[in-house]
C-alpha cells in the first residue's frame, strides 16, 4: 500500500451523504497495490495486457454534501494486469493540483464546480482527469470534459501532468475521443473553448505519430452542453447531446452511453501495439 491513504477528518453523517458517496459507491480511501490475485482455474495462454479504468473517487467527503455532485470526485486509476497467468491490481489518484493542494492541507478545498473554499489557498485549475482513459500513439490519457488531458505512466499509474502536446493543444478536451481504426489517428473536440458557457468549440486530430495535424476554432449557434460524438465515413459527425434533447421534445428514451475503459495490449504482440478497446458498455 502506498502512503497516500486518506485519513479522512470529520465529515458529514452518512445519512446526508448522496447515493453515490455512500454503499457499494462509497469511495476508495486508499491506493494499494496487489501483485499476485488470486486465480481460480486458469487464464487463457497468451492473455496478456492491462485494463485501465477511471472514475470519479473523492479523496475527502464534501464539507457541504448537497452542493456536490457525481462529477466532482477526483480521478482514480484502476489498473488490472495480466501475464503469464498471473492477475495482478493497482490503483491510484491521479496528482491534479487539487489533489495535490487537498493532500497537503488534509481536507477538502473545493466548494463546488469551479470553485474553492472561502480562506483557502488557491490552486490551478487542472480539472479532475477523472472521466475516462484512453490509450494513444504511447501515451496514456486521463481525460475529462473541460480541461486538457493528463498523462499517466503505464506501468505505475503515476502522474506525468498535463498534457498539450507541446503547446498545441489548449483549453477544453473532450472525455469521449474516437481514434480512427485506420488510419490511428484521435479525432476531438473541446466545448466551451473560451471558457464556461461560451459558444465556442473546437476540433482536431493528433496523428498516429503522437502530433497535433489539424485544429480548428469555431463559434457554434448558441452555448450548448456538447457530450459526445460520432465519427463516419466520410467525416461527419453528429452529437448526442442533441441527439438527446429531440428525442426528449418527442417523449422518446435516448441512447445512453455508460462505462469507460482502455486496453493496452501486452509488448508481446507488437503489431496490436497502440490499438485500443474502448469499452462501450450499454446502451438501452
Ligand atoms: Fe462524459
Amino acid at each position: 500500500m502506498s502512503d497516500s491513504s486518506n485519513s479522512q477528518p470529520p465529515g458529514p453523517h452518512p445519512a446526508d451523504l448522496p447515493p453515490w458517496l455512500c454503499g457499494n459507491f462509497a469511495p476508495i480511501a486508499m491506493e494499494c497495490d496487489a501483485p499476485h490475485l488470486p486465480v481460480v482455474g486458469a487464464l487463457p495462454h497468451g492473455l496478456n495486457g492491462t485494463l485501465y479504468r477511471n472514475g470519479p473517487n473523492p479523496l475527502f467527503m464534501p464539507l457541504d454534501p448537497a452542493r456536490h455532485h457525481w462529477f466532482l470526485g477526483d480521478g482514480m486509476l484502476h489498473a488490472f494486469t495480466l501475464a503469464d497467468g498471473r492477475a495482478s491490481y493497482r490503483n491510484r489518484w491521479v496528482r491534479t493540483a487539487k489533489w495535490q493542494a487537498e493532500h497537503a492541507a488534509g481536507g477538502p478545498l473545493a466548494s463546488g464546480f469551479g470553485g474553492q473554499r472561502d480562506g483557502a489557498a488557491p490552486f490551478a485549475d487542472e480539472g479532475l482527469a477523472n472521466t475516462n482513459i484512453v490509450w494513444h500513439t504511447g501515451r496514456l490519457l486521463a481525460l475529462e470534459e473541460g480541461h486538457l488531458p493528463v498523462e499517466i505512466d503505464p506501468a505505475t499509474l503515476a502522474t506525468r501532468g498535463v498534457q498539450s502536446l507541446s503547446g498545441r493543444l489548449e483549453g477544453p478536451f473532450t472525455a469521449h475521443p474516437k481514434i480512427d481504426p485506420v488510419t490511428g489517428e484521435m479525432i476531438f473536440f473541446g466545448a466551451g473553448a473560451d471558457g464556461p458557457l461560451t459558444a465556442t468549440m473546437t476540433f482536431g486530430t493528433i496523428g498516429a505519430d503522437g502530433l497535433v495535424k489539424r485544429l480548428e476554432r469555431f463559434d457554434t449557434p448558441y452555448c450548448s452542453f456538447v457530450h459526445d460524438f460520432i465519427v463516419t465515413r466520410p467525416r461527419r459527425g453528429a452529437h448526442p447531446a442533441a441527439q438527446r434533447q429531440h428525442a426528449a421534445r418527442h417523449g422518446r428514451r435516448a441512447p445512453l452511453r455508460v462505462g469507460t475503459g482502455a486496453w493496452r495490449p501486452c509488448r508481446d504482440h507488437p503489431a496490436r501495439a497502440g490499438r485500443v478497446v474502448t469499452a462501450l458498455g450499454a446502451c438501452r
